[in-house]
């Protein structure tokens, strides 16, 4: 997964309403029922662990280290979603402890290498990736309005990728896709029934639902884009160039934490 920056994670704070604005108009939905929908909880299921349940972020110093605004960023994303969510005055262990000693339900830790939400009760854990890509999917159903025999092109067979696929394949679609590490599109390809696609360009030509799951930048270019192009693209950084985002900005959902955290939290909760 790519490194996140303070000046990415930093002013997703100050702009989750905006965004809500945002995801209604493109899919309906806000944050909350989008990432409600990708668990598979009713509205009226919410309100409960709304109430009661509680939260922590703990800053984690391993690896590359903290980055600076990253836990109050994730910490401003749950609240934005009702819950009751601190970050811990500690780091790493010290900070665990410190969130079981005042009795919080679902504890949020990231190093380099994973992103979980570990609900203490249950012992269920919610990954990020897997998240991700399970949020990032259902609003590409809710902006597509039905998936149902329409194919989707994933780019990147990766954790996310593969999150995507699984879900895509529940929302009936039909999944085309290309991994520069073409193993991993024939693994996806083996597991997921998907098409194996040999060249981006072509496969971009004939498949206007994209999936991006990869760490490309810049690879899709205005060419490739048509009136009827839908893009989920949680990959990091934006697949698109400049001139690509002008076109299909109003049909792009793409952020670098709000939609995983927000599935990672009710997936949590839920322990689903
Ligand atoms: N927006 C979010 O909330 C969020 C959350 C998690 C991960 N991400 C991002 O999503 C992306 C995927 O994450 P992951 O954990 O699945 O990573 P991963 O390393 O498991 O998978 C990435 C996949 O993309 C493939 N790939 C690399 N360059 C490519 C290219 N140019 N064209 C096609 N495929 C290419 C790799 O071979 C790999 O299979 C990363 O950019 C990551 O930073 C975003």
């Amino acid at each position: 997964m790519t490194r996140l920056s303070s000046e990415i994670v930093v002013p997703v704070i100050s702009e989750l309403d905006l965004y809500d604005r945002e995801l209604i108009q493109k899919t309906g939905k806000n944050l909350r029922q989008i990432a409600a929908v990708s668990v598979g909880t009713a509205e009226a299921e919410i309100a409960k662990p709304v109430s009661s349940i509680s939260t922590a972020v703990i800053p984690i110093t391993a690896g590359g280290g903290v980055i600076d605004g990253f836990a109050p960023a994730v910490r401003a994303i749950i609240s934005h979603l009702g819950f009751n969510s601190f970050v811990t005055r500690h780091n790493d262990v010290a900070g665990l402890a410190e969130g079981v000693e005042k009795g919080v339900d679902v504890v949020f830790l990231s190093d380099d290498k994973r992103f979980i939400a570990l609900n203490l009760k249950e012992r269920f854990i919610a990954d990020n990736a897997e998240s991700t890509g399970r949020g990032f999917a259902t609003a590409l159903k809710l902006m597509a309005d039905n998936l149902t025999g329409r194919k989707v092109l994933v780019i990147g067979a990766g954790k996310v990728g593969r999150s995507a696929m699984f879900r895509l394949k529940e929302y009936n679609a039909d999944i085309a896709v290309y991994d520069i590490v073409r193993p991993k599109a024939q693994k996806a390809a083996e597991d997921f029934g998907a098409e194996v696609e040999e060249d981006l360009g072509d496969a971009l030509r004939h498949n206007p639902l994209i999936f991006d799951a990869s760490p490309a930048q810049g690879v899709l270019r205005a060419v490739d884009i048509t009136p009827s192009t839908l893009i989920a693209a949680c990959g990091m950084p934006l697949i698109l160039d400049a001139g690509a985002y002008k076109l299909v900005k109003e049909r792009l959902i793409h952020d670098p934490l709000q939609i995983g955290v927000a599935t990672m939290l009710f997936s949590a909760v839920f322990c689903c």
